[in-house]
């Protein structure tokens, strides 16, 4: 099938390629120019384990080309919008001003009979307004206008487009169903559910989603916090919780507060959505306050386990909002380290991948070319990102490089007694000692 892809971001790229890879003809269409050239020329822009093999492959068997003009997309049987959904400085609300646009232009140039299939995560009823615009501009063209969330993480994103746990279509028509199975079809096979909904039942699965795998990462931090009071270990705690079937395991891991391009962005459109519609969803507007809290938080037990940092130097691995990406945005750094700063610290930091865009939001830190440069004669280290390169490193290096023997392990990389007893003083999350309580009392 010919497919086009309209934004070639973290979404549109990863789904492009991995479509081709499927066997359709797909082409991927973007507005940065220059992004469209690097992708000719064989660069990928993003750092996405896997991505440079799918596209370079699927360039070299003829299915996967690039292009900055959308009269690429003429003559496609199905055209995705995979452009970004912001949120709106104003109001937390998603900004759909890169939606619409995407819809005007692609009503322009579309087959009658084709499908517009929305990839980007919009708010309930924007399929609707979709509709309308197209209706509007192309009155005589037959479009179905179909709802596709993305359920990709970043760092695994090709696994989770091509293993997913479910593909959810929401459609209001045979014709855009008919499409959309054709699409999945080499997935279906695999035995992938296709769950197919209402429009605005896919489109509020999505948001429902991540605000739920939110909200677990939030219950666990504050799970984290109870067991520092009250003595218990996190990670006991949430396997113990996690094992149980209903629960599930996953998402249970304690840290920094969660970051990343969606959680926060979807966590604070879906609260807007709600209010509005006159359903508030206290549950997500607690987890939102929360996490905010979480980041701060964080900062203050660095410096409270450093005794103040003025004047000091501070040694952080890891900038990224998780590993196995280059993507800073809304990343835990970018709060915890300014706090840091404004405290009278000096940040030297080391991230395997996230250097380049880190050093545009975070300008006043300095860079180390590894983790053992990045430590020498500091008077602290913090891991705040799990990068594996940071799970066994060298400790005695570690503890020698430093001016001073303490680590702040924000994800629970390390085991406390080895850390202990390896003489550092070693500040981890969520594992209050036994007695640690009767000590405080
Ligand atoms: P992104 O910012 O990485 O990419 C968006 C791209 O769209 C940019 O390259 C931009 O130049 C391009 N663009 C904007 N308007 C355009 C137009 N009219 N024509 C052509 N190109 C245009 O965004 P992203 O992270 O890929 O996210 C896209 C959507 O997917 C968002 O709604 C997001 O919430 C959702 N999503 C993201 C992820 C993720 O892991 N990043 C996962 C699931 C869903
Ligand atoms: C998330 C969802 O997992 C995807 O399903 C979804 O498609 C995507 O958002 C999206 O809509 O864009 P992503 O943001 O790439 O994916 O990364 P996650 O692995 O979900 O991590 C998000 C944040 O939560 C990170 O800061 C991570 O460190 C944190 N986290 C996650 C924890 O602190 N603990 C955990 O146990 C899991």
């Amino acid at each position: 099938m010919r497919i086009a892809m309209v934004g070639a971001g973290y979404v549109g790229l990863v789904s492009g390629a991995c479509l081709s890879d499927f066997g359709h003809e797909v082409v991927c269409i973007d507005k940065d120019a220059d992004k469209i050239e690097a992708l000719r020329r064989g660069q990928i822009p993003i750092f996405e384990p896997g991505l440079q093999e799918v596209v370079a492959n699927n360039v070299r068997a003829g299915r996967l080309s690039f292009s900055p003009d959308i009269k690429a997309a003429k003559g496609a049987k199905a055209i995705f919008i995979a452009v970004g959904t912001p949120t709106k400085a104003d109001d937390g609300q998603a900004d759909l001003t890169y939606v619409r646009a995407a819809a005007r232009e692609i009503a322009d140039i579309v087959n009658d009979g084709a499908v517009v299939v929305m990839k980007s995560t919009v708010p309930v009823g924007t399929g609707d307004e979709i509709e309308a615009i197209i209706a509007d501009r192309a009155p005589l063209k037959r479009v179905s206008v179909v709802s596709n969330p993305e359920f990709l993480r970043e760092g695994a994103a090709i696994d989770d487009f091509k293993q997913p746990d479910r593909v959810v279509i929401g459609v209001e028509d045979e014709d855009g169903r008919k499409v959309m199975r054709e699409i999945y079809r080499p997935l279906e096979l695999n035995q992938t559910a296709l769950l197919f909904t209402s429009r605005r039942s896919s489109e509020l699965i999505k948001y429902a989603a991540n605000a739920y795998l939110a909200m677990k990462v939030a219950f666990i931090n504050e799970i984290s916090d109870l067991c520092e009071q009250v003595g218990g270990d996190i990670q006991d705690v949430a396997r113990g919780v996690g094992l149980d079937n209903r629960i599930g395991y996953r998402f249970l891991n304690a840290g920094p507060g969660f970051g990343g391009s969606c959680f926060p962005k979807d966590t604070l459109a879906l609260m807007k959505i709600a209010k509005e519609a006159g359903a508030p969803l206290r549950l997500v507007e607690t987890l939102v306050e929360a996490n905010e809290n979480r980041k701060l938080a964080m900062a203050r037990k660095i410096v409270k386990a450093c005794g103040g940092v003025k004047g000091k130097t501070i040694a952080v691995l890891g900038l990224t909002f998780k590993p196995n990406t280059d993507d800073m945005r809304s990343a835990p750094s970018l709060t915890i380290v300014p706090v840091l700063q404004a405290e009278g610290a000096r940040v030297v930091a080391f991230d395997p991948e996230g250097a380049k865009s880190a050093k545009e939001l975070l300008p006043d830190i300095e860079f180390a070319d590894g983790p053992y440069s990045c430590v020498q004669g500091a008077d602290a280290l913090v891991i705040i990102t799990e990068w594996d390169a940071f799970r066994a490193l060298d400790l005695a290096r570690v503890k020698a490089a430093l001016r001073q023997p303490i680590v702040v392990d924000l994800r629970n990389i390390y085991r406390r007694e080895e850390m202990i007893a390896l003489g550092f003083h070693y500040e981890s999350l969520g594992r209050g000692r036994r007695g640690d309580k009767a000590r405080r009392s």
